[in-house]
């Protein structure tokens, strides 16, 4: 996003770091060489570990941290928001302890109801490459989704607005956990007709799930829905299909995850989720066989089996 904002003249765009030794590597290089390998920050792109700097004066925070890190990393920040700071919330998780959306967390510690969320499929490594990429942005406020729309837009970078935030933002936390299942079907060597039925039958209880909790069913069937999850389930850089495809391969959560620094939001966010359902009455079989193998040791091929078998039968929508 800073590459993107980095193209216009007009704008000053500063990137905050979390961590001072990340910080000196990209003051020195002007590059992020774990992430984005051979992609260089234009000069015009001002660095600090300074919460006050960073934020001095600007018309926009733009926040892309993961949702385990959002609320200690956020609060860093809280003495410098007012009611007029504008957030756009790039982060795809829920809370997994509170259920709450990246935004509401936002909202809750920075005192601020100006929040905006873009999602939609947009892997950084390709939008830093110029990689043409189209997303939504959703926001309450009259005109702040149409704002970032006009600052944010290129010609490799298509923002639609859509008016349904608790949609964009639900259906690209849920996305993570189909993903997961998309690569325990690769892992197990299952072809492209076991990854389209899990794409089709995850976008349903992705739907089902969300519209419970306010979301508009459109949404799934548009670039933070569908699109999303197109992206994170055929990727091959994807986090989620590749954690999934090493559990299918027979190795346990905890092994994989030892074996990664990466961010994998689908894990914490299929427990929250679970959790919900449960509470809720919600169906999710898909979620419910992805949470099994994660977190109760259930074998994915038993999983694919129950999947296989249970009833109904009758296709719901
Ligand atoms: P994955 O890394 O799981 O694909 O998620 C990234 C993403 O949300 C791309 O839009």
């Amino acid at each position: 996003m800073a590459l993107l904002l980095a193209a216009r003249p007009s704008v000053q765009v500063r990137l905050w770091s979390a961590f001072e030794e990340n910080h000196r590597i990209l003051r020195e290089t002007r590059e992020n060489q774990r992430f984005l390998p051979g992609v260089m920050l234009p000069d015009r792109v001002e660095l600090t570990t300074q919460e006050a700097a960073a934020t001095d004066g600007a018309d926009l925070w733009i926040t892309a941290i993961p949702t385990i890190h959002l609320r200690s990393t956020i609060r860093r920040f809280a003495a410098f928001a007012t009611p007029q700071t504008a957030v756009l919330s790039l982060t795809k998780g829920i809370e997994a302890e509170t259920f709450l959306r990246p935004s509401e967390i936002l909202s809750e510690i920075l005192g601020t109801d100006r929040l905006a969320v873009l999602s939609g499929p947009s892997h950084a490594e390709e939008v830093a490459r110029g990689m043409p990429t189209s997303v939504a942005v959703s926001a309450q406020e009259a005109g702040l989704a149409e704002w970032i729309q006009s600052l944010l837009s290129s010609e490799r970078f298509r923002i639609y607005t859509n008016s349904d935030r608790i949609g964009v933002e639900l259906a690209g936390a849920l996305k993570n956990v189909i993903g997961i299942a998309a690569g325990i079907s690769d892992g197990l060597g299952y072809g492209d007709n076991a990854k389209s039925a899990l794409l089709t039958r995850g976008l349903t209880e992705m739907t089902r799930f969300s519209t419970h909790y306010g979301a508009q069913s459109e949404t799934f069937h548009g670039l933070a829905g569908m699109g999303d999850l197109i992206t994170t389930c055929f990727s091959r850089h994807g986090r989620n299909r590749w954690l999934g495809e090493q559990l299918g391969r027979g190795l346990s959560l905890d092994a994989i995850l030892a074996s990664t620094r990466l961010a994998v939001e689908g894990v914490n966010t299929c427990r929250s989720v679970h959790d919900r359902c449960r509470n809720d009455g919600l169906e999710m079989p898909i979620t419910s066989e992805v949470y099994r193998v994660l977190f109760e040791g259930k074998t994915p091929r038993q999983a694919v089996t129950d999947l296989m078998h249970r009833l109904p039968r009758a296709e719901q929508i």
